[in-house]
This record gives C-alpha cells, sequence and structure tokens, in this order.
C-alpha cells in the first residue's frame, strides 16, 4: 500500500524538477500516494496566499511533504512560507547532508550530514535596536534562546540518524568556551545524551571556528555534526560548497508533528521553463524522505541510481558541465532505478 504525503510542485523550476522527481519514484517502484496542494507564488495566483489552508491541512493530515522550491513573494507583506511551516509543525532538526557525487572536485570523499537546530538560538526573533541621544539606531541587541528540551531533541534526533544509517561518529559543534551558558547548555546536554549510545556511535565535540577550519582542509574527517541554529546555518552552506554547490543539495526538515522534504536551492527564475534545471537535489530529497519512512533500501537504491547516471552514464546538466536536459536526467537516472 502506497504511503500518503502532500506534494507542492514549487515556483519556477519546482514544476520541471518535481515532474522529473514523479517519474523517477514510479520507476524505483516506491511512489507516494501524493496529495498535491500549493504553495508559494503558484499559491499566490490561484487563491491569493502563499500557505492555503488546505495546503496546512494535508500537511497536517499525511505528516509527509516534497516541497519544490518556492519564490518569497517581494512587496507583498507575505511572510516566508518556510518559516511558516517550521512554526507551524515545529521542525526542529534541519538536515543537510553533503556528499561528494562529480568526481574531479577539490575534495574526492566528502560524506557529511549537518543537523542543524532549526527552531532556537538567535533565530527566535528577538532582536531589536535602541535609541541612544539623537541615534536612533545607536545600539542593538539579540537574544539567544537555548533550552534543554530543544538540545535534547535535536541531539537525540542526531544519534538516532547515525544510527539508522550506519553513521559512526556524531560531533556536537559549540562556542561553549565563550557562551558559556547558551551555548554550554547545549553542549552539556548533547554530551548528556551521547551517554546512551556509548559504544555505538563515537562522539566528539569541537568549537565552531576550528570546525569551519577542518572542514576546508580535512573534510572527510567528520561523519554527522550536530549544531545550534546559527553555526548549523553557516556551516551547512559551507559544506555544500564542499561538494560542488547547490544542485545536488538535499534538505530535511523534521518535527514532531510533520516531516518536509525538499531541495536546498530555490526557484532558479533564470533558467525555468528552460527544461534545463538539475533535479539532482530534489531526487535527493525524495530519497531522504524514503528513509524517514523506513525504506532505507529504496533510498539507498534511488541514490545510487542518481550517482550512476551523472559519474557513469555522464548525463549531466548544465550545471554539472554537462548538456543534458531535465527529462534526459529523469530518464537516466529511472533507467538506473530498474536495472
Ligand atoms: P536559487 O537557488 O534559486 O538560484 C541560485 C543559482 O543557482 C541560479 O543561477 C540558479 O539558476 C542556480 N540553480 C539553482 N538550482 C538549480 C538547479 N536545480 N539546477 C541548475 N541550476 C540551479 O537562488 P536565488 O536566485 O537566490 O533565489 C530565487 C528564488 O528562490 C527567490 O525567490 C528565493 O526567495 C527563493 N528560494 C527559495 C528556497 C526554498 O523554497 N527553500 C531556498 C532559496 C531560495
Ligand atoms: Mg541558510
Amino acid at each position: 500500500m502506497k504511503r500518503e504525503a502532500t506534494l507542492i510542485a514549487g515556483d519556477g523550476i519546482g514544476p520541471e524538477i518535481t515532474k522529473a522527481t514523479l517519474e523517477v519514484l514510479e520507476a524505483l517502484g516506491h511512489d507516494f500516494d501524493w496529495d498535491e496542494q500549493y504553495g508559494g507564488m503558484a499559491a499566490v495566483d490561484t487563491g491569493g496566499t502563499p500557505l492555503p489552508n488546505a495546503t496546512v491541512d494535508s500537511i497536517r493530515r499525511t505528516r509527509l511533504c516534497l516541497k519544490g522550491p518556492l519564490t518569497t513573494p517581494v512587496g507583498g507583506g507575505y511572510r516566508s512560507v518556510n518559516v511558516a511551516l517550521r512554526q507551524e509543525f515545529d521542525l526542529y532538526a534541519n538536515v543537510r547532508p553533503a556528499k561528494t557525487i562529480v568526481p574531479g572536485g577539490r575534495y574526492t570523499n566528502v560524506d557529511l550530514v549537518i543537523i542543524r537546530e532549526n527552531t532556537e538560538g538567535l533565530y527566535v526573533g528577538l532582536d531589536h535596536t535602541f535609541k541612544l541621544g539623537g541615534d536612533r539606531r545607536a545600539l542593538a541587541q539579540a537574544m539567544s534562546i537555548v533550552t534543554r528540551e530543544g538540545s535534547e531533541r535535536v541531539a537525540r534526533y542526531a544519534f538516532e540518524y547515525a544510527k539508522a544509517h550506519g553513521r559512526k561518529k556524531v560531533t556536537i559543534v559549540h562556542k561553549a568556551n565563550i557562551l558559556k551558558a547558551t551555548s554550554g547548555l547545549f553542549l552539556e546536554t548533547a554530551r548528556h545524551v551521547a551517554k546512551s549510545y556509548e559504544g555505538v556511535i563515537a562522539v566528539e565535540d569541537k568549537i565552531v571556528d576550528n570546525t569551519a577550519m577542518q572542514l576546508v582542509m580535512k573534510p572527510e574527517q567528520f561523519d554527522v555534526i550536530v549544531t545550534t541554529n546559527l553555526f548549523g546555518d553557516i556551516l551547512s552552506d559551507l559544506a555544500a560548497g564542499l561538494v560542488g554547490g547547490l544542485g545536488l543539495a538535499p534538505g530535511a526538515n523534521i518535527g514532531t508533528h510533520a516531516a518536509i522534504f525538499e531541495p536546498v536551492h530555490g526557484s532558479a527564475p533564470d533558467i525555468a521553463g528552460q527544461g534545463i534545471a538539475n533535479p539532482g537535489a530534489q531526487l535527493l530529497a525524495a530519497a531522504m524522505m524514503l528513509d524517514h519512512v523506513g525504506e532505507l533500501a529504496a533510498g539507498n537504491r534511488l541514490r545510487r541510481a542518481v550517482e550512476a547516471a551523472i559519474v557513469e552514464d555522464n548525463v549531466r546538466t548544465p550545471d554539472l558541465g554537462g548538456h543534458a536536459t531535465t527529462a534526459e536526467c529523469a530518464r537516466a537516472v529511472a533507467r538506473r532505478c530498474r536495472s
């Protein structure tokens, strides 16, 4: 029986890469029972709002969503759909794998996953300016909120993820030498969680600035990284850069009430409608979604098919230096899924 899931095709190149993804999932024999809903500009055009209630209701029911990139409407006063979804479904863990796929880049053996706490830290919105004398913006202050509960659930997710995916080590990344209270609480809590995985998953901790340098010098040493919101935001983009950028970077947002899977890139308006977008990131997001529902073998098969189509069959879109179209990529990956 097919598992029900919400599908948001998205804006710009979204519908093109989503069509490719659906073709490949069908070839894989692990399709979902899709409830297609609108989001982003496509939803503004049809219903006047970027996040319709019907879309939220659908995700609440299915608890599972594959989402294409959404264009953030400019000048409409809409709040970001991504932020709204994060709040609505308490999506506390942002998961971003970075793996070398295309050979010949700077690094050959990167295979790491960054798990970023997604609801706390400096992103809680307590960010203000103050007036001093005649200067209305003389002083600015931001507040970072870290809770034991918030740290505990993201750390537990990271260790469970490591266990489920046969990973060996979790690195807790922090700045507890300076931010003794906030980063200190995160480190203390994550170390405590690590104790229940002793002998199963190795643990280490590293200060964030050293981690940034180590990621550039010797990224192969990392396996799973768990960290707070701001550090995770920066390090996950750094990690995407290590393996060749956005075209093959998937992401997952894991929450208590739902999980949403998406490519890390945006709607790429500069190439939308040309049929040349790389469907890789969306395909790898779908593989993460299969993992999440316990279909790890299917997820692995899909990842291998994407790699084989790019590396062995040399079917590459222009962003990867090739001449293939989105449709040709979908066909090549689908063929690999069937063989
Ligand atoms: P972008 O990621 O859409 O594009 C940056 C560059 O990468 C462009 O040159 C684009 O052609 C290229 N690119 C991106 N994905 C590609 C793919 N699959 N294949 C080939 N080339 C690809 O970032 P940009 O231009 O800053 O944002 C465009 C729109 O997307 C904005 O409205 C932004 O708000 C939105 N956005 C949405 C995200 C989401 O829904 N998660 C994430 C990032 C941006
Ligand atoms: Mg970011």
